[in-house]
């Protein structure tokens, strides 16, 4: 077995296992709910539950490996490899009691993401991609819309916690809704990334989002024949991602790149 194929694998298996987890427990309710950057980021026993659960198969399997978390993890390894753990990602959905939540669990090495899965419990279904090894929804291929028209794209985005942020990024949709076809904000950025890889939306962009939001996702996409960047087309980063079908790529560049109001 390559090391590729050790770490999709034990990435699929805790991405499913932590998702079923988290969805039979939400049945029986949420009893503790904090809050963290602001007063409307929540964080439940189920995301710490989860992230526990992940982090305790990464050392059994994988003694020598770094670890960061969303809830708190953060390990430096030996070996090379980090994982990126995002435990529930759509904690508020999850909270409300609505399907679009995943967990995100991704291995890195210095180039990058190496091995990535995204499991959606409402859905059951597993997305994983591994480097050059094309990216996958239940084991069948996926692969991105040919859309190429700019006025046909379905546009997927989200807001950060923060009211100042929120305001800004708001602006920015405002600035493209008139020139697409239309806006999704689904609340997981994750699913939303992988939701471009398998053509369920044409583009997807959002600033200010964590490494363990995106590392599994932008690998997928990639994978699945997507192009990913920054606003500006250079390198993604957590800061700023985009994620288009191939040829809307540019046009998305060009939207993103205009200045807008305050
Ligand atoms: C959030 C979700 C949301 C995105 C936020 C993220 P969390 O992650 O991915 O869709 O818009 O920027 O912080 O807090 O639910 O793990
Ligand atoms: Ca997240
Ligand atoms: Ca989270």
């Amino acid at each position: 077995m390559t090391l590729q194929s050790e770490l999709l694998d034990l990435a699929s298996t805790l991405a499913r296992t932590a998702g079923q987890m988290v969805r039979d427990g939400r049945r029986r309710g949420v009893a503790e709910v904090t809050t963290k950057s602001s007063a409307t980021d929540m964080v439940t026993e189920f995301d710490r539950a989860s992230e526990r659960y992940i982090v305790g198969r990464i050392l059994d399997a994988r003694p020598n490996d770094g670890i960061v978390g969303e809830e708190g993890t953060d390990t430096e390894g030996t070996t090379g490899i980090r994982w990126l753990v995002d435990p529930i990602d759509g904690t508020t959905n999850f909270l409300y009691g609505l399907a679009g939540y995943a967990v995100s669990v991704a291995a890195a090495d210095e180039r990058g993401a190496l091995a990535g899965a995204v499991y959606l419990p409402a859905t059951d279904e597993l997305f994983a991609a591994a480097r050059d090894g094309g990216a996958t929804c239940n084991g069948e291929p996926i692969g991105p819309s040919p859309n190429r028209v700019l006025s046909g794209a379905l546009v997927g985005t989200g807001f950060s916690y923060l009211a100042e942020r929120r305001v800004l990024q708001a602006a920015r949709v405002a600035s493209i809704i008139g020139e697409v076809r239309d806006i999704r904000r689904f609340g997981a950025a994750s699913a939303d990334i992988c939701y471009v890889a398998a053509g369920r939306l044409d583009a997807y962009f959002e600033e200010h989002l964590a490494p363990w939001d995106v590392a599994a996702g932008e690998l997928i996409a990639r994978e699945a024949g997507c192009r990913t960047g920054d606003f500006g087309g250079g390198p993604m980063r957590p800061a700023q991602l985009l994620v288009t079908t191939p040829a809307l790529f540019e046009s998305f560049v060009t939207l993103l790149s205009r200045p807008i109001a305050p």
